[in-house]
């Protein structure tokens, strides 16, 4: 099982330019969390700043006990908390093999190979896929990729984020069955998106992040009935 992990009065930006202010919430052992919002809210800046990609200005990312805050992050992924970045971001000259392998970058331990062949089992479309270059895959099956490149890594807390951007429905309900799967076997998820119908369906816990700050969160099944939530993100 994995530990909490705590995301506590975080500020960030870039430049001079603040993005995130005041941001606090905690995911438990075993939890979907959705954070939603629109284009530009932050939530991108907000799974970097935990990651280690983007710089924290003020406050605190720590996971199971142990200060994440201002870690590089390769040291954030050995930490066990992973992202799965938007847009993919695969190496589209390389195999789908060689992608997924990436994944297990920092590990030196001798279940590599095993932990693939699971996987694969897991994803029998990946399987098929194994020799072909990542970049002439469909998007779904690429989104695949990069879910599973992230588990090679073995994470306790998966970050991911916007799985469902420019995916048709068939295959984000694909994807959503996957991740279930993930999250049955102990891994604590972090879902951001823009398709808020989708993170709230999957989730239990949910956050709606408004231009850098949190605006709402609850259990996300009373999100999916909230007047303002209807109104603002599904067009009710
Ligand atoms: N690398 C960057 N440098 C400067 N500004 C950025 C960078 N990335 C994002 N921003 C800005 O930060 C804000 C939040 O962006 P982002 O976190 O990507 O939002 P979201 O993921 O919710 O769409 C936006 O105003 C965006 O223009
Ligand atoms: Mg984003």
């Amino acid at each position: 099982m994995s530990g909490v992990l705590r995301v506590d009065r975080l500020a960030a930006g870039y430049g001079d330019t603040q993005v995130l202010w005041d941001i606090s919430f905690d995911v438990n052992p075993g939890e979907i969390v959705a954070i939603i919002g629109s284009n530009g809210a932050g939530k991108s800046t907000l799974l970097g700043a935990i990651s280690g990609l983007v710089r924290t200005w003020s406050g605190s990312v720590t996971y199971d006990g142990r200060d994440l805050t201002g870690d590089h992050a390769d040291q954030v992924v050995a930490a066990g908390v992973v992202q799965v970045p938007q847009g993919r971001r695969l190496f589209g000259s390389m195999t789908v093999e060689e992608n997924l392998l990436m994944g297990a970058y920092l590990r030196r331990d001798k279940e590599i190979r095993s932990d693939l062949e699971k996987l694969l089992d897991l994803l029998p479309r990946l399987r098929e896929r194994l020799q072909y270059l990542a970049g002439h895959l469909s998007g779904g099956e690429q989104q695949q990729v990069a879910i599973a490149r992230a588990l090679m890594a073995r994470p306790k807390v998966l970050l991911i984020d916007e799985m469902s951007l420019g995916l048709a429905p068939v295959m984000v309900d694909q994807l959503l069955e996957i991740i279930k799967t993930i999250h049955a076997t102990g891994v604590s998820i972090v879902m951001v998106e823009q398709d808020v119908e989708t993170a709230l369906e999957v989730s239990g816990r949910a956050y709606v992040l408004e231009t850098g700050r949190f605006a709402l969160s609850g259990p996300s099944s009373e999100l999916l009935d909230d007047p303002k939530v209807k109104k603002a993100y599904l067009g009710i």
